[in-house]
């Protein structure tokens, strides 16, 4: 009853929660190995560093695709089918910029993870270290959560506070949540799928 978890990671650029999770993964007794990063962009600079690493890798360029709900479809029907060839049981999202479907979410849902920079419910969607500072609030952090298709709306699994100090900027706060959600990221996995692996029905899902 060993089997570690075959997680892919999805990015859309700098991955590096993506290389914290790699670097977890390779760490004695962590339930998951990572067995695929998916970008949605060639260009990402996170794909680098899997190759290196030695992860494979898939890209499904989002420019070949449009807004349309059809488009949208389109996109995560192929992601589905990179995720199924590569065996996957499990998905982080980790800077991954795009609005997967209703669907899609619906088929992977308590089995898809993201995380999120600020102390949800506060300040989702875009820019939420911008809308922290606009606040005026003394204390952020991040947030690691289950995916549900509300936009970071899903149940929380771990949170991690850091202080907002008086002279913050954006880029000052935004870098010291990161710290924050390179720490918080693996442990949150961990716990989520030693639970899954826990019961029968996550012990025996492939
Ligand atoms: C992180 O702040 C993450 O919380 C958010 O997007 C950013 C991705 O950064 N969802 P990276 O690509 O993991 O470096």
């Amino acid at each position: 009853m060993s089997a570690r978890k075959r997680v892919a990671i999805l990015i859309s650029g700098r991955g590096s929660n993506m290389r914290a999770l790699i670097k977890a993964a390779r760490t004695p007794d962590y339930p998951a190995e990572i067995a695929l990063v998916v970008s949605s962009s060639p260009d990402a600079e996170g794909l680098k560093f899997a190759r290196t690493a030695g992860v494979e890798t898939a890209i499904i360029d989002k420019a070949r695709f449009g807004r349309s709900d059809q488009d949208r479809e389109a996109f995560d029907a192929e992601l589905d089918a990179v995720l199924t060839r590569g065996r996957v049981e499990f998905i982080c999202l980790a800077g991954f910029m795009r609005i997967l479907s209703d669907a899609f979410v619906r088929k992977w849902q308590g089995r898809i993870l993201n995380i999120h920079p600020s102390l949800l419910p506060a300040f989702r969607g875009l820019k939420p270290q911008a809308q922290a500072l606009a606040a005026k609030v003394t204390v952020s952090g991040c947030t690691v959560h289950h995916v549900v298709p509300e936009l970071d709306a899903g149940p929380t699994i771990a949170q991690s506070e850091v202080p907002v100090l008086p002279d913050d900027t954006v880029e000052r706060l935004s870098a010291r949540i990161l710290e924050a959600e390179h720490r918080l990221y693996p442990e949150a996995l961990k716990r989520v799928l030693t639970a899954l692996a826990a019961t029968r029905e996550g012990g025996s899902h492939t």
